[in-house]
């Protein structure tokens, strides 16, 4: 599975592509709005730290301006994957886009249908937002499973995205259920990491060790 950071912060960037276990990053208008920079500068930034896919969202609510926007946005540089809302002009959008040849991940995605539709339009990605489906008294993951279900069923090339990630538990239920990507903010990638008896182990090693009085020759 892919993890993408879904952060448009470019310290925290650096600091998860310093991991060497960073494959994309995803960013919204919120996310924009968040880091207080300019929109074309920081994607820039983005995309010279990162080597996989950037997304970088349009604004445009019409399929016409959408299509100006993300022409402009295309420009920035090469790994710019262009983020369009699952509507009608999101989705027509898609389609033109990548009959061209460009990413395009498909957001604000809530149900299966929705996610049948991104697919039908040639959506490189599809964002289902789990986190936003839980707040709302439904299963987020029973959605991830329904679309996993759906596009194997017809072979879709279409990647699961999933979004709105807030927990470890949602990425470890991603990977059970063989979603392709999870975007999640830097705080939920170090979650990953971290397990109390992990730190226990590391603290006996180093007091057994340090009772040696050895060290290993470091030059
Ligand atoms: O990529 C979508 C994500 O940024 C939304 O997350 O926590 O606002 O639902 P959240």
């Amino acid at each position: 599975m892919k993890f993408f950071v879904d952060t448009a912060d470019i310290a925290d960037i650096k600091e998860m592509a310093d991991t060497g276990l960073l494959d994309g990053v995803t960013t919204n208008p919120s996310l924009i709005a968040k880091s207080g920079r300019d929109f074309m500068e920081v994607t820039k930034e983005i995309c010279d730290l990162v080597d996989g896919p950037v997304s970088a969202e349009v604004v445009a609510l019409d399929h016409e301006t959408m299509m100006k926007e993300a022409e402009t946005l295309r420009k920035i540089a090469d790994n710019v994957c262009i983020k369009v809302p699952l509507t009608i002009d999101g989705l027509k959008t898609c389609k033109k886009l990548t009959s061209d040849g460009t990413k395009v991940n498909v957001t604000l995605c809530f149900s299966a249908n929705q996610a049948l539709l991104a697919a039908k339009a040639g959506a490189t990605f599809v964002s289902p937002f789990v986190g936003r489906h839980d707040d709302n008294g439904l299963d987020g993951m029973e959605l991830i499973a329904d679309i996993r279900r759906i596009y194997d069923n017809y072979d879709f090339g279409t990647e699961i995205l999933v979004a709105s990630i807030r927990n470890p538990v949602h990425v470890l239920k991603s990977a059970l259920i063989g979603a392709d990507v999870a975007t999640m903010p830097p705080a939920v990638i170090k979650g990953l990491f971290k397990h109390i008896l992990t730190d226990k182990g590391i603290e006996g090693f180093v007091a057994d060790w340090e009772k040696t009085g050895q060290t290993i020759p470091t030059s």
